[in-house]
């Protein structure tokens, strides 16, 4: 390779620089994009930032917890798709932790969310989340959470399916066909749309790693109709 001048090299990567930062600057992405990733960090931050899976279990993990290594740094996983904690869907079954719901930090200032992501119990380092995810995340927590339970009613949800369908048919179709059953390595739609709050969230956020859509842009009276159809889908 041709060997450049000092000079030369520093304005070449002045040059590349300001073209990256107008580059960055014009398609800076919008709030409403940072907390929908913020969302899908919230559901499997590794796979969204094609990043390493941890293999311990986290320390904060119960020691009698049904789950092992990389399933327990899930923020879910402690927290809850409905962000109750132990006084939500979480509070019996297996994936019961008796640890808090995040709903409280609603409205909470996201730099003290982040300083609570890197400090003990959590310890999230910037190797697993670099600050640009933790600030997202922290976005999610603090302007991003509905309370599904709002569009809930015996467990299911209390969305209009018919009005549903009509987004189904327009968004969604495409990768799950009409059946819910087109995506290969997936269940069908019909079967996993019966967890409702989890429903909810993908459907807000999106799937991790996935070129699936948010719907966060949209009112989440939509999502909770998507989900009334999705449930009326298959479930075989
Ligand atoms: C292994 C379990 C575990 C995981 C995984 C976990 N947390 Fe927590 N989290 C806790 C515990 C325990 C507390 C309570 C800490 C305390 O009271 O000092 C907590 C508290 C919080 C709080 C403050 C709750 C409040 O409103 O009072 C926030 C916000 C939070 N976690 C966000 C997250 C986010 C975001 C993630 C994912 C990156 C995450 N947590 C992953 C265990 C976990
Ligand atoms: C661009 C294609 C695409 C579109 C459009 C799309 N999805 Fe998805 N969706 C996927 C893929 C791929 C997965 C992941 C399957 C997996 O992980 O095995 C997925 C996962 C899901 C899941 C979670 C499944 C699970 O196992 O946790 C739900 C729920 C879901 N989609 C609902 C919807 C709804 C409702 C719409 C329309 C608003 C929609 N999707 C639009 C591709 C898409």
């Amino acid at each position: 390779m041709r060997k450049l001048t000092g000079a030369v090299c520093a304005a070449a990567a002045m040059a590349i620089s300001t073209g990256f930062l107008l580059a960055q600057d014009m398609a800076s992405p919008s709030e409403a994009f940072r907390i929908a990733r913020g969302g899908q960090l919230y559901d499997k931050w590794w796979v969204v930032l094609n990043g390493t899976k941890p293999e311990e279990t986290h320390p904060a993990y119960p020691d009698d917890g049904q789950y092992k290594a990389d399933a327990t740094w899930r923020c879910k996983e402690c927290h809850g798709w409905d962000y109750k904690g132990a006084e939500g869907a979480y509070s019996s079954g297996k994936h019961f932790t008796g640890i808090v719901g995040v709903a409280g930090s609603a409205g909470a200032d996201p730099a003290a969310i982040v300083e609570i992501l890197r400090a003990e119990p959590h310890g999230y380092t910037a190797d697993m989340l670099p600050d640009d995810a933790a600030e997202d995340l922290a976005l999610f927590i603090s302007k991003g959470q509905i309370d599904p339970t709002t569009f809930m009613s015996d467990g299911m949800s209390s969305g209009d399916a018919a009005a549903g369908q009509v987004y189904y048919e327009g968004v969604c179709v495409g990768c799950h066909g009409l059946d819910g059953k087109k995506v290969k390595d997936m269940d069908p739609l019909g079967a996993i749309a019966g967890n409702t709050v989890e429903t909810m969230h993908k459907i807000l956020n999106g799937q991790p790693g996935e070129a699936m859509p948010a719907l966060r842009v949209l009112d989440p009276q939509i999502s909770a109709d998507l989900t009334a159809y999705a449930q009326t889908l298959p479930k075989e």
